[in-house]
């Protein structure tokens, strides 16, 4: 494992659910953090809770439905923080659920936007730099989900992310970037609704662990959050 203590991650969907236990377990190991959300009230809450961490914080927002947004908050945060270590792509969208072969082709326009290409423009401006530096952890928050079709236009953009880190990890080789896939199983938050059998608070410590990955971790791995649950 390594030491984050100082160094700086950029959570995206900081506000609520995965993305504030993230910022929480990473705020505990002494990690700067940009927080981001739709909108900077979002993560108001969590940065006054974070105040006396004793770490540093700044909060972006932009909607990642907007491709051009997600470039500009990328950029922001690589300014605002000296350089990003840690990229935790948690923001996401899960689109209505509509009987098998009804879903309008904007569903899958918005779940890719938000789940697919928003996060890939992310990893696109901060990734390069990080193997300039020679160092980041890059995480993609993909799903355990299967057999819904009903859920179809979310459930094929986690596929297209999947695919996305499988296919970069052997250029990651040996570079100091180790990117991997965090599913967090199945959890009560307002995307996974309240029948879900986990409490969003089970999400750690193993939603850490792709952050904590010493360098010689390749990249292209899939961790469960819920095979670390304490007790
Ligand atoms: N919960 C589950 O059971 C479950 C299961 C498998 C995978 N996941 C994955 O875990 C991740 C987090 O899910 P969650 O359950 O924590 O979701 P959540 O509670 O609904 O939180 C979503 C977060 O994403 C942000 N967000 C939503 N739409 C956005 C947009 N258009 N632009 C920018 N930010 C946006 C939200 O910010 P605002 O507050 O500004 O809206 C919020 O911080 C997602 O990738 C999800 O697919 C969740």
């Amino acid at each position: 494992m390594i030491d984050v203590n100082g160094k700086w991650a950029l959570v995206t969907g900081a506000s609520r659910g995965v993305g504030r236990q993230v910022a929480l377990g990473l705020a505990e190991k002494g990690c700067n953090l940009v927080l981001h959300s739709r909108a900077s009230a979002h993560t108001a809450s969590l940065a006054a809770e974070l105040k006396n961490a004793g770490i540093k914080i700044r909060e972006l927002s932009a909607d990642l439905a907007d491709t051009q947004a997600a470039r500009r908050m990328a950029e922001q945060a690589e300014t605002l923080s000296g350089g990003i270590d840690i990229i935790y792509n948690n923001a996401a969208i899960m689109t209505p659920w509509r009987e098998p072969f009804t879903a309008p082709p904007q569903d899958y326009h918005d779940s890719f936007t938000v789940n697919v290409i928003s996060p890939i423009i992310i990893c696109d401006v901060i990734v390069p730099r990080m193997l300039e530096r020679g160092f980041g952890r890059v995480i993609n928050v993909t799903s355990g989900i299967q057999d819904q079709p009903e859920l179809m236009p979310y459930a094929v953009s986690k596929a297209a992310l999947d695919k996305y880190v499988k296919d970069l990890a052997l250029r990651l080789s040996g570079t100091g970037v180790v990117m991997s896939l965090l599913d967090p199983g199945w959890l009560r938050t307002d995307l996974g609704g309240s029948q879900a059998p986990n409490a969003v608070e089970s999400v750690l410590p193993g939603a850490l662990v792709p952050a904590l990955l010493n360098d010689t971790a390749e990249s292209g791995g899939y961790y469960r959050a819920q095979e670390y649950r304490n007790g």
